[in-house]
């Protein structure tokens, strides 16, 4: 089987690649690189001794979608490339509606022109907005988003439903990521945000080297066990591991649109990853307490039994494996 991945130089998308071809997939790859580098490439290569086939271009650029297309037999895309900076999504809104909605839609054109009807979509469980119930399921509610990235993961999964609604020839899995963490354990690739981190395992990893000085923990007075928010860390080849049984979920059964959780379904308090993080690394992590940051919610964590029954996934990596990993990765690209 062909995979299309777009965004595949990215932090999931590289270790998506790695398990596809350890998988024994063909994987060809799109991506623009404004967020990742070249060189993951050689690193993909080093681990599974196999090769990816590139094309630099951005998805909105249906010439390059074209070409991708008709060079290659594509049986399926797994659709990682977007922004995904919170943040900086509140500043830009409209880049982060053009780049994580607009290119979809190029994205989808191509793949009928080509009639390629088999698509894997990166969402977020950023949908869910503030959960009224933990652990949060697929029937859970969605919407009430805080900032355009989240709105603009909305946005797409309602395209892929009314898609599917009006063409059901189309195969989709809509996967909605927990908090990924971690990183591959030959420590190559992982991730390595641009500037200071914003999110909580790269900043613990840039404060344990001696990089940042201090983490902010950002509020003890949630209504959790110890006041500080609690997320759904998930180790990022456990990750990519879904993303391989999602795609043989639409090879075999074929016809549907599923939604599933990647999470592992359970919650770990900020507290709980710096000590985490201590532990399995031998360091000591600086921290001291400030304010809760704009937009968080205290508790976020998944249901994964659907994920389990349907797909037959489980995330099997523990969260120390996450914090050796992450800082494994951080000592080699110091
Ligand atoms: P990333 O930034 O590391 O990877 C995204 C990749 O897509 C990068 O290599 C970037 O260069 C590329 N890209 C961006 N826009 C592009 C475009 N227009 N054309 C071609 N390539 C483009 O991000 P990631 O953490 O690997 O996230 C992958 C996907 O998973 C994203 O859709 C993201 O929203 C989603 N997601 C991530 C998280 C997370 O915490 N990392 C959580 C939930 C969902
Ligand atoms: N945190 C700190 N200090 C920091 C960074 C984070 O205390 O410097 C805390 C946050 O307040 C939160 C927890 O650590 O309680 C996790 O925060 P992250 O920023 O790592 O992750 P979020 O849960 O806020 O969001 C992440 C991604 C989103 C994605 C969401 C899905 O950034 O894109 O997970 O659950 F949508």
């Amino acid at each position: 089987m062909k995979v299309l991945v777009t965004g595949g130089c990215g932090y999931i998308g590289s270790h998506t690649c790695v398990e596809l071809l350890n998988n024994d997939f063909e994987v060809v790859v799109l991506d623009n690189l404004s967020n990742s580098k070249i060189t993951v490439l050689d690193k993909i290569k080093t681990i599974t001794s196999k090769e990816v086939k590139f094309y630099e271009g951005d998805m909105i650029d249906s010439n390059i979608l074209d070409r991708v297309f008709e060079e290659n037999e594509i049986d399926a895309v797994i659709d990682f490339a977007a922004y995904k900076a919170v943040g900086e999504s509140v500043q830009k809104p409209i880049e982060y509606y053009k780049n994580n909605v607009a290119t979809v839609l190029e994205l989808i054109n191509a793949m009928k022109k080509h009639n390629c009807k088999k698509l894997v979509f990166s969402s977020s469980a950023t949908v869910y907005g503030t959960p009224d119930v933990v652990p949060i399921t697929e029937d859970s509610k969605i919407g009430g988003t805080t900032n355009p990235y989240g709105t603009s993961k909305l946005f797409v999964e309602q395209i892929l439903n009314d898609l599917y609604k009006s063409d059901n020839e189309w195969d989709i899995a809509i996967l909605r990521y927990f908090n990924p963490i971690g990183a591959h354990e030959s420590g190559l690739i992982g991730e390595q945000p641009n500037g200071i981190p914003a999110n909580l395992m790269p900043y613990v990893a840039k404060v344990a080297s001696g990089e940042l000085e201090c983490l902010s923990v950002f509020g003890n007075d949630y209504p959790t066990e110890d006041g500080t928010g609690v997320r759904d860390y998930i180790h990022v080849v456990d990750l990519a591991i879904g993303h391989i049984k999602a795609l043989e979920k639409l090879a075999s059964e074929g016809r549907g649109l599923f939604i599933y959780n990647l999470g592992t379904g359970k919650g770990y308090s900020v507290l709980e990853i710096i000590d985490a993080f201590e532990k399995a690394n031998g360091l000591k992590v600086n921290y001291k307490i400030v304010g809760r940051r704009a937009g968080d919610i205290a508790e976020c964590y998944s249901d994964p039994t659907k994920a389990k029954e349907e797909l037959g996934f489980v995330a099997t990596k523990t969260l120390e494996d996450m914090c050796r990993d992450a800082w494994n990765f951080e000592k080699n690209f110091r």
